[in-house]
């Protein structure tokens, strides 16, 4: 099995009052490709495991480890740079733009990345089209339904190709058929293009797809379930 991120004796503690450790100690191996869903109750540290993994907030103990770097020896710039590159992150409340349209949105990352105009026209209009919102590009956040808001946002964090997609509750504020648009499209990704995805949700659509099962309980994880004869490998 070869693992596309890592995370090794990984804890985090917020120093709240005598200090919170959300995260107590993880270890955890993401094969290449696989699509991992992460659950738990409420309060048990998956938002915080998956914006260590992601890079967004640094460890008090261990390390993670993506496509061989461990981001213990990266300064803040070399980080964003891997987020930039070689993460996609979607998120519950989506966090779209509100002054870009649907397309400027998608474009932004892309543009930070440094892409040629015409490649990114391209890709913008590629990944609207596979997320079904070509014909709402000019929309802004706020004339785009919830479950538009989400395709967007899902486009957005496939504009750089990143090798993986990370994603907090993405369906925790849609209603039953967004939510199926929203797996299916994670789903499609992951099988087309090989995409490995962590995905946090309660949804039992996704880890009833999922190649790994990690169930956490008190900052820790309690089960891990992998699935044979599925696309991990
Ligand atoms: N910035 C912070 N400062 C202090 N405590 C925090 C902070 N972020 C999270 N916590 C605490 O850490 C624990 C884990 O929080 P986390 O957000 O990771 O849980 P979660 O599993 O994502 O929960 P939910 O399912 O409700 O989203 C909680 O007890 C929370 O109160
Ligand atoms: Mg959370």
């Amino acid at each position: 099995m070869k693992a596309i991120l890592e995370a090794t004796a990984l804890g985090r503690r917020f120093p709240v009052g005598e200090g919170v450790w959300a995260l107590k100690r993880v270890d955890l191996a993401v094969p290449r490709g696989a699509f991992v869903v992460i659950t738990g109750p409420s309060g048990c540290g998956k938002t915080t495991l998956l914006n260590l993994l992601g890079g967004l907030d640094r460890p008090t103990r261990g390390d993670v480890v993506l496509k061989g770097l461990a981001y213990s020896r990266l300064d803040e710039s070399g980080l964003a740079r891997l987020r930039r590159t070689e993460i996609g992150f979607v998120f519950q409340f989506f966090n779209l733009l509100s002054d870009l349209t649907a397309e400027e949105n998608v474009a932004l990352p892309m543009r930070l990345a440094g892409l040629p105009p015409a490649e990114i026209t391209s890709r913008t209009a590629a990944l609207l089209e596979a997320t079904g919102m070509s014909h709402r590009a000019r929309h802004t956040p706020h004339e785009l339904s919830g479950g538009e808001q989400q395709r967007v946002a899902v486009a957005r964090a496939l504009a750089n190709d990143p090798a993986i997609v990370l994603a907090d509750e993405p369906t925790g504020n849609l209603d039953s058929k967004n939510s199926e648009d929203i797996m299916e499209l994670f789903r499609r990704f992951n099988r087309e293009k090989g995409q490995t995805f962590v995905v946090v949700s309660h949804d039992p659509g996704f880890a009833e797809h999922a190649d790994m099962v990690v169930r956490m309980r008190d900052g820790e994880v309690q089960a891990l379930e992998e699935r044979e004869g599925t696309g991990a490998c």
